[in-house]
């Protein structure tokens, strides 16, 4: 069965798994918490609150009252390293492994709890040093590497605020981010090992700082990582370890108040500028640490977790940083590619490590299904307890293949839905608690109230659809948007009143649980990444060859959707390059090298005209229909209804690969 398929048919899905007994019995989160929540919302998130420590307990749970900026906690004082280092240390956990890393090349490291504590507190000084203090702003630019979890607890120790930037990234998009967040200091590496080889870093670093002017830079801090040969600037660069092997190794953390912010992370909006989503301390910790303790069911003594998440995205601020660290997790972290350098390299580590958790997107388990259950089968997998989804809607197909080849039948599957904005998990099964769906993230977790609501803002029935939104403000929400205040209420707040707006589409069963549908707006979703349209249209038109550019996500049975683009060519500019220019490679090149490799269109598609309405707009339906290889559907309020065939004609010039 196709994704699609299999969405237009989730009502006919009726496969429903309990909790085993034995699960429910060790289960951490109990089915009462629901029934606590719902009594005493304020209450239920105080009493999470708590179980961090404050170095000045809180009074005041939530401010709600210059609404849609929320203060929760505001009085208390925290410091969200010490809760993820020396509180474990002092509690007894200090020679617990915090971190097993897996480096491409099978390179390994083992840090404790004492020894990441030591790091961290030495790169605190480090930064405190290059005159890093409470509110300054750091950009981390690393491949998944321990330095990158050091450098981030780091910034946080301080009270400063940092910002990472995906690795796969270009020198553009990092200088973008730099630039509006107004960066001190950059992170980087010389290189990372992905796909079997040694990719660099640091020239794209040098480039946002010479070409694109970044004046906020004053360092750059450089981790030796693959032995590359770099360019150096003396007055700019300076070596990681050198620094950190001068550095003191005691450092006192300070208590800030729950609202200073943590961090911000740029992710893609409807317009072509990303958005800076900001995140603060204490409310975020308490969310992201209650909802890894019980949405994956910690047992931290015992368990072995791995998120495949890269630390550039929130699922590894969260589920690799923040959650785990505070609830004293041992963890793996892996970082290079699935296929490196043969397909069960993943499976070879949960075998390896003994993995007992694993958290993965939709778009990683549709490419194993592909390659086939002998790969995995090769592995011993019996440790593997519960397994998590994330990123995308799961379709049932693949989530019974996770649950049969991965999980061997015996492990629960918490498909999770949240966003960057979000900041942890929002709605999902409890383990051992919820009777599981294929396909369904169902329930919103114990202190969230979410809805399906129609184009008025009110609640749909049972068995209809609609749009998602969250009704009541919760710990992790966003704080706002770097910057652009008003954007953060027009955003997410002006389209149903009172209630945020989370840009998805959804529908409730005959039961009332929630079955997420994707995007409602001119965001794509690539392998579980947000992308916009107008990002990539703007960055095809800045080609001297395009003239105009329309992008649509088409479905796509392994990345969720692929980017599918039409471009009307300036023929004069072409002539000039040549009449046998590559214009498909050029300009998937180009897409790469602005926006980065995970915004590569899948497909170009030259067209001489593109499909628009009276007013001017171009009409995406028709083109995503081209781009789905279907019947073009109705194209009666085109300004001229003979676009379509001329369009329809090119699908087989795309380029693949
Ligand atoms: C968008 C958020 C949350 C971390 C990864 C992505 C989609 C996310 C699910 C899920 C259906 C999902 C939504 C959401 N999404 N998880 N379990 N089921 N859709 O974070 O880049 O901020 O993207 O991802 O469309 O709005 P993000």
């Amino acid at each position: 069965m196709s994704q699609s398929d299999a969405i237009e048919n989730l009502f006919e899905e009726h496969r429903v798994f309990a909790p085993a007994d034995e699960f429910t019995a060790q289960a951490v989160a109990q089915a009462s918490i629901y029934e606590q929540a719902t009594q005493d919302r304020l209450g239920f998130w105080a009493e999470q609150a708590n179980k961090l420590h404050w170095h000045k307990p809180f009074t005041k749970t939530l401010n709600w009252s210059e609404a849609p900026f929320a203060k929760w906690f505001e009085d208390g004082e925290i410091n969200v390293a010490y809760n993820c280092l020396d509180r474990n240390v002092l509690e007894g956990r200090g020679e617990r492994v915090a971190i097993h890393f897996e480096g491409e090349p099978g390179d390994t490291q083992t840090y404790t709890y004492s020894q990441l504590t030591e790091a961290v507190k030495r790169a605190a000084n480090v930064l405190n040093g290059l005159g890093v203090t409470k509110g300054d702003r750091v950009a981390i630019y690393l491949p998944l590497i321990p330095e990158a979890i050091i450098s981030m607890l780091a910034v946080a120790r301080l009270g400063a605020i940092h910002s990472v930037v995906f690795g796969g990234f270009s020198a553009d998009s990092l200088a973008t981010r730099i630039q509006d967040a107004g960066a001190k200091l950059v992170i980087t590496a010389d290189g990372g090992y992905r796909r079997g080889k040694a990719s660099a870093l640091k020239p794209a670093v040098d480039e946002a700082l010479g070409t694109n002017n970044c004046p906020s830079v004053e360092h750059v801090l450089v981790v030796k990582r693959t032995e590359q040969p770099v360019e150096w600037f003396e007055t700019t660069d300076i070596w990681w370890h050198e620094a950190m092997a001068e550095a003191s190794p005691e450092h006192e953390a300070q208590a800030f108040e729950a609202e200073n912010p943590l961090f911000i992370l740029y992710t893609s909006g409807t317009t072509g500028k990303p958005k800076g989503i900001l995140h603060t301390t204490g409310g975020y910790l308490t969310q992201a640490a209650f909802t890894h303790r019980n949405v994956f069911d910690l047992h931290p003594e015992t368990d072995v977790y791995w998120c495949t998440a890269d630390v550039g995205w929130i699922t590894g601020h969260s589920y690799v940083v923040y959650g785990p660290l505070a609830n004293g997790a041992t963890q793996v972290i892996y970082e290079g590619t699935p296929d490196s350098p043969h397909p069960g390299r993943w499976w070879e580590i949960i075998q390896k490590y003994g993995v007992t958790i694993l958290y993965t997107a939709p778009t990683a388990i549709r490419s194993f299904m592909k390659l086939g259950r002998s790969i995995p089968d090769q592995f011993d997998l019996s440790s593997l307890r519960l397994l998590g989804s994330v990123g995308e809607p799961i379709n049932p197909e693949a989530w019974m293949w996770y649950r049969e080849v991965i999980g061997g039948n015996r492990c629960p599957i918490v498909d999770t839905w949240w966003q960057t904005e979000t900041g942890a998990i929002m709605i999902s099964p409890l383990p051992g608690v919820t009777h599981a769906k294929p396909g369904s993230a169902q329930v919103p977790i114990p202190g969230i109230s979410a809805r399906v609501v129609d184009e008025h803002g009110h609640e749909v029935d049972n068995n209809h659809g609609g749009y998602l939104t969250l009704t009541e403000p919760w710990p992790s929400m966003l704080r706002g948007i770097w910057g652009d205040p008003e954007r953060f209420v027009d955003t997410y707040w002006s389209r149903f009143e009172g209630q945020y707006f989370a840009g998805d589409g959804a529908k409730k069963d005959a039961d009332g649980d929630i079955w997420l549908l994707g995007r409602v707006d001119d965001v794509m979703n690539v392998s579980g990444h947000r992308l916009s349209t107008t990002e990539l249209e703007s960055a095809l038109v800045a080609h001297p060859w395009v003239a105009e550019a329309a992008v649509v996500g088409a479905r796509d049975e392994v990345t969720g959707q692929a980017i599918v683009a039409f471009v009307i060519l300036r023929q004069d500019q072409l002539e000039a390059a040549g009449a046998d220019a590559d214009v498909s490679r050029v300009l998937r090149e180009h897409v790469a090298r602005e926006i980065g490799p995970i915004a590569k269109p899948r497909q170009i598609l030259v067209v001489s005209e593109l499909p628009k309405t009276r007013s001017g707009k171009i009409m995406r339906r028709l083109l995503r229909d081209v781009a789905e290889d279907r019947p073009i559907g109705d194209v009666t309020t085109l300004a001229d209804s003979g676009v379509m065939g001329a369009i329809a004609g090119k699908l087989s010039t795309g380029a693949q690969d």
